[in-house]
């Protein structure tokens, strides 16, 4: 539905959509502190794989490499939960609907964070290991379910702000572990298992607070065909009785949608009409951590000592506060700029960054001056990070589908956005070894190729409804249908002005 000039989407937001919003995104600050908490008590957890084996065969104690191993295993096996749970959103929201999956979700937080939590009592790295697997599965979910609750209970014109939240969340996640996980506050040896399971509290948090939130109307008036309960959960997240622009958006969309039902995964592939934008889910999701940005999360105190700095953990926390901090510039950008042009902006100064981050670590032994510059380049790359790549793919698959093929959409984008994650987690130290210092120019490499994929395909979404968008690619899939060769750069109608061929 194209808007006309004199019915700006409306801006409102009322203390009751905060509250929501606020309540939805606790599931992201879970990802970002579960995401975050394992790096800091490493030697605490190594030295307890090790007494425990001890104890359990005094003659035949764990090999130094046993201990890498269950380490390895303990961190890895969180995105292996998260390839499992991102990719069941959409069986999980189609059964329980939106709030109560949230809700329900929240189980695998108390039973993943008490099983870590008891592992010193218990004598068993087992539990570590078990336990990281459920809060695994517990944040891909939790990846999932948030952005497409608030992707939908936000007005139009305050989607991308709002979306942002998601990754404001997940960057508050990071910094609170980091500074937890310092050894004087509860990352020694006999506190890391409160570290790990202090992800409770805001599990129980959360299930105080969602009952009070409303199932999302999108879902009741689209899906389940109750237009009264939407109409009433809308006048109370938009503060007006006059909710008709939001009916008569969703209404429409759900006309359209009524023709195709749920959509299964394989359709999303098959159909002309889906695959231009699920290719753009999945492009922007590798974009994301293909950058390389867990490279530096997960491993910035190493990348610190080796180009010289003295205290690299302060180092790393810095970096987690400029996270922060330009994860709200982005918030206060997307809705000027667009979500396109942070993106490309983002990539941009990522590999700018990447591109000193390999001259300061080539160069450090010849100028000891130059691990500012390799601070300098860490802050860079992560500030850029967030203007764009960080928090726009998580949210814009929301955008690019309609209510029908929605759930589907964000499972596999998810699913793919975990699965490039747990490949560089698994992937980095090696590559370290054989190509350092040259590695972040493999980052470079990626950035330079999605730069180009993004100029040339990413529409804009800023300030169009659902409706408008999907319509963009329907109308280019049927016209690349009737001509047999699809024209390169092709990319939906937008008022943004994307580059179209
Ligand atoms: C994004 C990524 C996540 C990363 C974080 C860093 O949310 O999905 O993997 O750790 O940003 O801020």
């Amino acid at each position: 539905m194209e808007r006309m000039e004199d019915e700006k989407p409306k801006k409102k937001v009322t203390l009751y959509l905060i509250y929501c919003v606020s309540t939805a995104v606790i599931g992201s600050l879970q990802f970002g502190y579960n995401t975050g908490v394992i790096n800091a008590p490493e030697e605490k957890l190594r030295s307890f794989f090790y007494n425990v084996s001890l104890e359990r065969n005094p003659g035949e104690p764990f090999s130094s490499d046993a201990v890498t191993m269950v380490w390895s295993v303990a961190v890895a096996i969180f995105s292996v939960g998260g390839m499992i749970g991102s990719f069941s959103v959409g069986a999980i929201v189609n059964k329980f609907g939106r709030r109560k999956s949230m809700l329900l979700v929240n189980i695998l937080a108390v039973i993943g964070g008490g099983l870590m939590g008891v592992s010193i009592l218990a004598r068993s790295f087992e539990t570590v290991i078990i336990g990281r697997l459920f809060i695994g599965v517990f944040c891909g979910l939790c990846t999932g379910l948030t952005p497409m609750y608030v992707g939908e209970i936000a007005p139009t014109a305050l989607r991308g702000a709002f979306g942002t939240l998601h990754q404001l969340g997940v960057v508050v996640g990071i910094l609170v572990a980091q500074v937890f996980g310092l050894e004087f506050l509860l990352g020694s040896h006999t506190l890391w298992p409160l570290l790990l399971a202090l992800t409770i509290l805001p599990a129980i948090l959360q299930s105080i607070m969602l009952p009070f939130c409303p199932e999302s109307p999108r879902y009741q008036l689209i899906v389940l065909n109750q237009e009264e309960e939407a109409r009433k959960v809308l006048v109370r997240l938009r503060g007006t009785e006059d909710v008709s622009d939001d009916i008569e958006e969703m209404k429409e969309e759900g006309m359209k949608m009524a023709m195709e039902k749920k959509v299964t995964i394989l359709e999303l592939f098959r159909s002309p009409k889906y695959r231009q934008p699920i290719i753009i889910a999945i492009v922007l999701q590798l974009s994301q951590q293909l950058s390389g940005i867990n490279a530096v999360f997960y491993y910035s105190t190493g990348i610190f000592k080796t180009a010289g700095v003295t205290q690299p953990i302060y180092a790393t926390i810095g970096a987690g506060a400029v996270n922060t901090v330009f994860t709200v510039v982005s918030l206060f950008l997307v809705e000027r700029a667009g979500r396109r042009t942070l993106h490309l902006i983002g990539l941009a100064g990522m590999a700018i960054c990447a591109l000193l981050m390999t001259i300061s670590l080539a160069l450090q032994s010849t100028n000891q001056s130059l691990s500012y510059l390799a601070i300098v380049a860490v802050f860079g790359f992560v500030a850029s990070f967030e203007m764009g790549p960080g928090p726009i793919p998580w949210f814009i698959v929301a955008e690019l589908f309609s209510q029908g093929p929605r759930p589907a959409a964000i499972a596999v984008s998810g699913f793919s956005n975990w699965s490039a994650n747990f490949l560089v987690g698994l992937c980095f130290p090696k590559l370290q070894e054989l190509t350092h210092p040259y590695t972040f120019i493999i980052f470079m490499v990626f950035l330079i190729l999605f730069f180009i994929f993004t100029f040339l395909r990413v529409p804009e979404t800023k300030g169009r409804t659902f409706d408008d968008i999907t319509q963009g690619f329907a109308a280019s899939a049927d016209k690349s249908s009737h001509s047999p060769v699809p024209e390169a750069g092709v990319v939906p109608e937008s008022k943004e002005g994307p580059p179209v061929s």
